[in-house]
């Protein structure tokens, strides 16, 4: 079936308002780990944040991984576009990633986390997630998350969204529609988080919060997992 992310793939960067670099925690949270730094994406998206490490950083290995076919050919261009030869795209659920290594950094960011849960599902997926991450993680290895903050939510969600009513704005529990000009709408759903419904859910599934940054419409956490 055909998701929000394979249809927006080639503008994503673009079209989401809410989208922000983090680079700078990124490099931050991999630095003690260099040279050879084991470094994995979960809905790397079109490979932005994995594409710069893996340029910055050649002796790292990094991994990208995501569902969407669409997402997953931006970032191979991207690799290709940088000669990237440290860089490996796994197209998977992460609720099904079970790589045969752990990772030093594992990195969530732009609301991923905030998506992971399909229409009709509980937060328990988000729970599911949280526990997912750590368990790809070494001890000791770092988590950079970054979610949309229900504190910054405005109706005006973007020039080509629409957020519909069946949304419980209270709860971040939103159902939105993407409407681009001569294609099919397609709807998906988005959980904007509290401040501290996103430090519980990191809490309670083992990591110890180090760093919290509220970043325009994003909070975005460096956490350690224990
Ligand atoms: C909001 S975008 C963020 C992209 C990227 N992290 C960034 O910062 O540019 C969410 C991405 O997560 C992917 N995604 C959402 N749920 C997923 C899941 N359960 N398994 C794998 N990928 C998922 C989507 O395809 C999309 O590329």
């Amino acid at each position: 079936m055909k998701t929000v992310f394979d249809a927006i793939a080639s503008s994503y960067l673009r079209e989401d308002e809410h989208w922000g670099c983090d680079l700078d925690v990124v490099v931050r949270a991999i630095h003690p780990f260099l040279p050879r730094v084991a470094y994995v994406d979960l809905g790397c998206g079109p490979g932005f944040h994995v594409a710069t490490i893996a340029h910055w950083f050649p002796e790292a290995s990094v991994t990208g991984v995501d569902y969407s076919f669409a997402m997953l050919a931006e970032a191979e261009r991207e690799v290709r576009c940088f000669g990237l030869q440290n860089v490996s795209l796994v197209q998977a659920n992460i609720s099904e990633f079970k790589p045969a290594r752990m990772y030093h950094v594992l990195t969530c960011l732009n609301n991923t986390l905030g998506n992971v849960c399909a229409c009709g599902e509980t937060p328990a997926v988000r729970e599911e997630t949280a526990r997912a991450m750590h368990a790809l993680l070494v001890s000791g290895g770092k988590l950079v998350a970054s979610v949309y903050n229900l504190e910054k939510f405005s109706q005006r969600y973007g020039e080509n969204f629409r957020v519909l009513p069946q949304s419980d704005i209270k709860r971040g529990e939103l159902f939105v529609e993407y409407m681009p000009h001569g294609v099919e709408p397609v709807q998906y759903y988005s959980h904007w988080f509290t401040e501290s419904e996103f430090v519980r859910l990191l809490e309670q599934n083992g990591f110890k919060i180090e760093l919290l940054e509220k970043r325009l419409a994003r909070l975005v956490v460096v956490a350690t997992a224990i």
